[in-house]
């Protein structure tokens, strides 16, 4: 058997696979019993992303109960803030926080040696390739420079990231400084996780969506595209999938800027902007997540859209964005049967 036995790469070389393959954002969860359970065990979350052992079963849970095409490594996109020294907590009902950098913690950052410190994260995308059923693909993954610069600067999640966007305008050259150090360490960890035998990666800009056409090109396009060059100048023909959540009709010339091989929609594209995106390249998405969680008729007919749409092109089947808490583990069942023809 060789690698292309997996679909999800298929897709990537630009391939139409019917039925499409299937992986879910966040898929690995609170959603999940299971995932609670080691949850508890694990003390707190980022112990959870640095044991291999909890990281390693927690990312084949959702594997084993459903089969998806693709198993996404259990980590989160702040380990890298956290490799420098940012001091990143997850305390219960506040979501991340960490210290809030400025211009001078900028110029100040030790950036020593972050994959040292991910070590463990590499060990997790190691035991995993040798875990994992052979055609389940494997998914790496970081946050783009965007989205992880604003939680560094805000020093925890906001709902419109204005105090990145302020930053940005008052003191753009750090500002610039921060995500190309991001970029470059991003990179690294990427070539990184394919070494240890990740089959593709997905960048997250999760907060693309609350940036202007020229903010979206200079802290969006252009280090995510600085990301892509690294990654494959150092790994020739690595796959990538970018996704940049909220950017609607900035996404128009978005693959062919950064070199991504899909990208990934959110449930607020259009279906008909979809397909013309789908004419350039592979697409993920996008199923709204609300639909997963109202389930019945909800969830069935914003399935079959997205197949009717897109099902004749090459199509990675996903949410717009991560499942929810809330969803009931038994909709995704039938959301995977459904979406395999199976009901
Ligand atoms: O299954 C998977 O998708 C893999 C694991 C994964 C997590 N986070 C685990 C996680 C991935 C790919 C991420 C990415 C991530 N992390 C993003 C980008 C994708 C997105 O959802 O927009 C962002 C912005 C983060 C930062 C982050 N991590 C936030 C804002 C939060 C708190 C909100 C929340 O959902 O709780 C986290 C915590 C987090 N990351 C959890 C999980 C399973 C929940 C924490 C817990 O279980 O206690």
């Amino acid at each position: 058997m060789s690698a292309s036995d997996r679909k999800i790469l298929d897709v990537l070389n630009g391939k139409t696979v019917s039925p499409p393959p299937i992986w879910l954002m966040r898929q690995a969860g609170r959603y999940l019993p299971e995932y609670r359970e080691t949850r508890a065990k694990a003390g707190s979350f980022l112990d959870l992303c640095y044991t291999p052992d909890l990281a390693v079963e927690v990312t084949l849970q959702p594997i084993r109960r459903y089969g998806f095409d693709a198993a996404i490594l259990f980590s989160d996109i702040l380990v890298i803030p956290d490799a420098l020294n940012r001091n990143v907590r997850f305390t219960e009902g506040h979501g991340p926080q960490m210290d809030p950098i400025d211009v001078d913690g900028i110029e100040a950052l030790e950036v020593g040696d972050p994959l040292t410190h991910l070590a463990p994260v590499l060990e997790t995308v190691r035991r995993l390739r040798a875990e994992l059923p052979h055609e389940t693909t494997l998914l790496g993954f970081c946050g783009a420079p965007w989205t992880v610069a604003t939680y560094m600067i805000a020093g925890h999640g906001t709902p419109d990231q204005a105090p990145a966007r302020l930053f940005a305008y008052r003191h753009p050259k750090a500002f610039e400084k921060l995500l190309d150090l991001l970029a470059d360490i991003s990179a690294s960890y990427l070539v990184a996780q394919i070494d240890a035998g990740a089959d593709a990666v997905q960048i997250f800009d999760s907060w693309a969506g609350v940036l202007g056409e020229e903010e979206f090109e200079r802290f969006c396009v252009r280090p995510v595209a600085r990301m892509i060059r690294s990654v494959r100048a150092q790994r020739p023909g690595a796959k990538v999938i970018a996704f940049a959540k909220g950017a609607g009709l900035l996404l128009k010339d978005y693959r062919r800027k950064t070199g991504a091989d899909a990208i990934g929609l959110d449930w607020t594209i259009p279906l008909s902007f979809a397909v013309e995106l789908q004419k350039e390249g592979a697409i993920q998405g996008n199923l709204d997540p609300m639909r997963v969680v109202a389930g019945g008729s909800a969830m069935e007919e914003g399935i079959d859209a997205i197949l009717h749409a897109l099902g004749n092109g090459p199509l990675i089947f996903n949410l717009g964005h991560g499942i929810t808490p809330q969803a009931d583990p038994a909709n995704v069942t039938r959301l995977v049967d459904r979406v395999r023809g199976k009901r």
